[in-house]
């Protein structure tokens, strides 16, 4: 009770109320607060294998003896009564498993753990416990029995929790288990009232089978239960049921329940008719059986029947049960003798010669002690009969003692009589000191309870305490990274804005400087030294007139104000002057920046023109592209050209992958050439449109500035009117030259022999004959120059691959009739379409005979070279004069037919001066670019 004040107080000490009346009512009103209570009043202190003496027992006497009870399929059922977080069933588990293993036989049993605290079961049912338990539990079974969770925690295994069965059971007033082997109720009667112990231990007595175990806590005892349990170690609190002849009646529950809770009696005429019966009984055994009395070993009165009142006496005071101690005079010492002896031989014991004092004389009578054997559960007691004797060998009644009753015995008998009250008032009164201790025990026992609880919350405190100092620690670590972060932000941020161009003032609120970077200084000169000091006073050198005006602006209406103007000695600039904000939304001044925007503005600059240049380009009648640092543009006319969308393609080089394929290289080298000698005139290149057609354009450029327009021409159907008008030339020259031969050599032949024949007919001398030889001679050289005109005019037929040949033929047919060194040196070629041969070998003539008639040379070389990728070079290089510039810009019709040849086959033709004198003709081109199926 006590221990239940102490509780209530701490939690009314806690709400810090005075009178119990109010906590009554807060408890009322408060559900959470009767959780707190209840909290409180279950004292849930345990460990595992608590008080070690116990478990020695359980381990050395108990658990062996039930192993050995409990053979074939029967489990060991065992109840761990308040089990708080479960502990103690797991440490009866442990022992359990250890013990069968010991004896080799499967773990068989069941082990109910109750508890009326759902909080403690379910700490219990999750088995998991802190490092502190290895005070309690041996390493070796930590290992056997338990895994280690995290730096700091033990999990019960499964071994141990399966055969465990966790459940909330309040043992005041919910039915107990039952046919159980063992039941292990520790350190919970202690805080019960002792009436309730004893029907606690009643309760038990009921729940276990014969011969089961009962184990108590340390201050806990089976009281004067000595008819129901037999101590096995009275130290350790183990108990054995003993068998009971009258079977135990439970009263649920234990506790009385107040109010409407409590049971009403029932009234009904079944009760009454039972009643009669067993009065009738009563009464029959009063009259006509013999005085008798059912005795335990302690000579304990269990039950009386017949007159007994002529053998025992009720003496006043203290009601008693002792049959010695009621034993009429004359008695008692037959009484003990008898019991003694019928114990020892198992055997009913007679004694007629007993006389009993009463109305003041000695009567005989006999005494008989029949040891009970049938229920098992009343052996032990004893039927004692007393019988007057009326038979003739009886003596007559006698006021004085029968000899064996000396004054002597009954002295003794006497003082015997007093000692024993004097034994039995000394009992009481250590019975009573012994209740007393009990009783202080028991609140030594709580208090203890309640102090190692305060242990556990003050460790449990402890445990927060340092794992609140942990968290400390760890936020103090996390905040030095933070200020380090901080450190690292504001360096980053400091030469972030001293490195960056922007120059920028901090202002406070009253407009006095806070801080400001060093790109400021470019506009006033303002040193550290200034700080705090008014914008105001520099304001006017800033040739930055509404600063001071902007500034107020944006603090009044808390918005930025931009402005452009010419700053940093007559550049533009951007200025905004917008309020700063701390973290908390407060405005604590003003920050005002200046960005030079001069770069910006050009690039505008840029920009606009390149718009104006990319609207000349879409005005522009030809197909053109334009080009700028940031803009690719295409004009309709190149769209339609190229059959690509402006947008398609996003550089030039795209551009240039897209329209030239594998000769994008090639051409992207020989236009930027060009760009690079500021040459404007075109290159001659093939184009691939988008659906695959190939046109012929001619491609030229007009950079300036980063900006440039390409040109694209189509000169498709030119070229093909150029090579249809040569075609047409080759086919006249051909009509002429075959008319020169045909007629006019044929007609010169004939005009040669009739001069011949004329000089032969003038006879041998004269000067007719001499003017006709010359004649003949003349017309021998006319013969001569127009057959090699005719050659000239009428093609060579070039086979395929014959080229060569063809080339050798002229420099021989050169040889002879000019005088100077033809040679030809020539690659092996691959074939070769007869068009290319054919255009290649009237350009070799055309070279040969203008060199002849115009360089005069000693020697001329024809080169004909296979170059990479299929393409041809032909080299004509003289050792001639050399040409003249100014033949070369008015371009005779010869060097323009060799061109437009050149051309036709997708080439270019150039005609250089010869290093050490002469000239050279090249003509490169590509085979793979001759359109093929065209004339010569
Ligand atoms: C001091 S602990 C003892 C735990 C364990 N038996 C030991 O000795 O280590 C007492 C336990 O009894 C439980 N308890 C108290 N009254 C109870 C009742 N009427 N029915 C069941 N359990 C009760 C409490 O909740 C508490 O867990």
């Amino acid at each position: 009770k006590s221990m239940l004040m102490r509780r209530v107080q701490r939690r009314m000490g806690l709400l810090h109320l005075d009178r119990v009346d109010d906590y009554l009512k807060r408890l009322r009103e408060d559900p959470e607060e009767v959780a707190a209570l209840d909290k409180d009043l279950l004292i849930g202190v345990t460990a595992f294998f608590r008080e070690p003496e116990a478990f020695v027992v359980l381990t050395e006497q108990v658990i062996p003896d039930l192993i050995r009870r409990a053979d074939g399929d029967h489990a060991i059922r065992v109840w761990c009564c308040g089990c708080a977080t479960g502990e103690e069933a797991y440490s009866l588990s442990m022992v359990l498993i250890e013990q069968f293993t010991a004896v080799k036989r499967v773990p068989n049993f069941q082990i109910f753990a109750s508890d009326v605290s759902e909080a403690s079961l379910e700490m219990a049912r999750q088995g998991s416990y802190p490092e502190s338990i290895v005070s309690d539990v041996s390493p070796e079974r930590l290992h056997r029995f338990f895994t280690r969770v995290g730096e700091n925690h033990y999990q019960v295994s499964k071994q141990i929790r399966d055969p465990i069965i966790f459940a909330q059971q309040n043992m005041l007033s919910d039915p107990p288990f039952s046919k159980l082997d063992l039941i292990s109720c520790r350190n919970l009667l202690i805080y019960l009232e002792p009436e309730v112990q004893a029907k606690a231990i009643q309760m038990f007595h009921f729940a276990l089978t014969d011969g089961a175990y009962l184990m108590l806590g340390p201050s806990e005892s089976i009281g004067r239960a000595l008819e129901l349990f037999e101590p096995v170690a009275r130290k350790s609190r183990v108990y054995r049921r003993l068998p009971q002849g009258r079977p135990t009646r439970l009263e649920l529950p234990l506790v009385p329940r107040r109010g409407r809770d409590a049971p009403t009696p029932r009234p009904g005429a079944g009760a009454r008719g039972e009643l009669r019966t067993s009065e009738l009984m009563q009464h029959a055994l009063t009259h006509y059986a013999p005085a008798s009395v059912l005795i335990n070993r302690g000579y304990e009165i269990l039950s009386m029947q017949g007159p007994l009142v002529d053998y025992l006496e009720f003496p006043p005071g203290q009601p008693t049960q002792n049959l010695l101690t009621l034993a009429r005079q004359g008695l008692r010492t037959k009484i003990r003798a008898l019991c003694q002896k019928a114990i020892d031989g198992n055997a009913p014991v007679v004694d007629s010669s007993a006389h009993v004092r009463r109305n003041g004389q000695y009567i005989a009578c006999s005494v008989t002690a029949r040891p009970i054997t049938e229920p098992r559960e009343a052996q032990g007691w004893l039927l004692v009969v007393f019988q007057d004797r009326f038979d003739e060998r009886a003596e007559p009644p006698t006021s004085a003692p029968p000899a064996p009753e000396s004054p002597l015995v009954r002295q003794l008998e006497d003082e015997l009589r007093t000692a024993r009250d004097d034994l039995r008032s000394s009992s009481e009164d250590f019975e009573s000191a012994n209740e007393e201790l009990k009783a202080s025990n028991e609140e030594v026992m709580s208090v203890n309870e309640e102090l190692q609880s305060a242990n556990e919350e003050l460790e449990s405190s402890k445990e927060e305490l340092q794992s609140l100092n942990e968290e400390l620690s760890t936020v103090n670590s996390q905040l030095q990274d933070k200020v380090d972060e901080l450190d690292r932000a504001n360096a980053d941020l400091t030469s972030l804005l001293e490195s960056t161009e922007i120059a920028t003032l901090f202002l406070d609120t009253e407009l006095r400087v806070k801080r400001f970077t060093p790109g400021i200084t470019d506009l006033v000169n303002l040193r550290p030294g200034d700080l705090g000091r008014p914008v105001a006073d520099f304001a006017t050198n800033f040739q930055d007139d509404p600063l001071l005006a902007d500034c107020r602006r944006a603090l009044e209406k808390l918005t930025s104000v931009e402005r452009q103007m010419q700053s940093f000695g007559g550049q533009s600039c951007i200025r905004r002057v917008f309020p700063y904000r701390t973290a908390g939304n407060r405005i604590e001044g003003l920050i005002v920046t200046y960005t030079n925007i001069s770069q910006l503005v050009a690039a505008r600059k840029l920009i606009d023109e390149g718009e104006a240049y990319r609207h000349v380009v879409t005005h522009l009648p030809v197909a053109a592209i334009f080009v700028s640092d940031t803009h690719l543009y295409i004009n309709e006319a190149a769209e339609a050209l190229t059959g690509y969308r402006q947008g398609e393609l996003a550089t030039l080089d795209a551009w240039f992958a897209a329209l030239f394929g594998a000769r994008k290289e090639e051409v992207s080298i020989l236009y930027e050439g060009r760009k690079k000698r500021a040459r404007t005139d075109a290159i001659v290149v093939t184009l691939t449109r988008k659906d695959g057609a190939q046109r012929t354009i001619e491609l030229s450029g007009a950079p300036s500035d980063g900006i440039e327009i390409i040109v694209l021409r189509d000169v498709t159907e030119k070229r093909l009117l150029q090579r249809q008008v040569l075609e047409i030339a080759s086919r006249e020259q051909q009509r002429v030259g075959q008319e020169l031969h045909d007629v006019l050599l044929q007609d010169l032949t004939g005009l040669a022999l009739l001069a011949d024949a004329a000089r032969h007919g003038l006879g041998a001398e004269g000067g007719g004959r001499e003017l006709m030889a010359k004649l003949s001679g003349g017309l021998e050289q006319l013969n001569a120059k127009v057959r090699a005109l005719c050659e000239g005019l009428i093609p060579v037929e070039i086979g395929e691959g014959d080229l060569k040949s063809a080339l050798e033929a002229l420099c021989e047919s050169t040889r002879n009739a000019h005088g100077p060194s033809v040679t030809l040196e020539a690659d092996p070629l691959e074939d070769l379409d007869p068009q290319t041969a054919h255009q290649f070998y009237r350009i070799a003539r055309e070279a040969v005979a203008n060199a002849v008639r115009h360089g005069h040379p000693r020697s001329i070389v024809i080169r004909l070279l296979q170059r990479d990728a299929g393409a041809l070079a032909l080299e004509i290089a003289d050792d001639g004069v050399g040409f003249d510039e100014s033949r070369r810009r008015d371009a005779g019709l010869g060097s323009r037919i060799m061109q437009y040849r050149c051309a036709t086959l997708g080439g270019q033709l150039q005609i250089q001066q010869r290093e050490g004198g002469g000239t050279i003709v090249s003509c490169s081109t590509s085979r793979t670019q001759v359109p093929s199926g065209r004339g010569r």
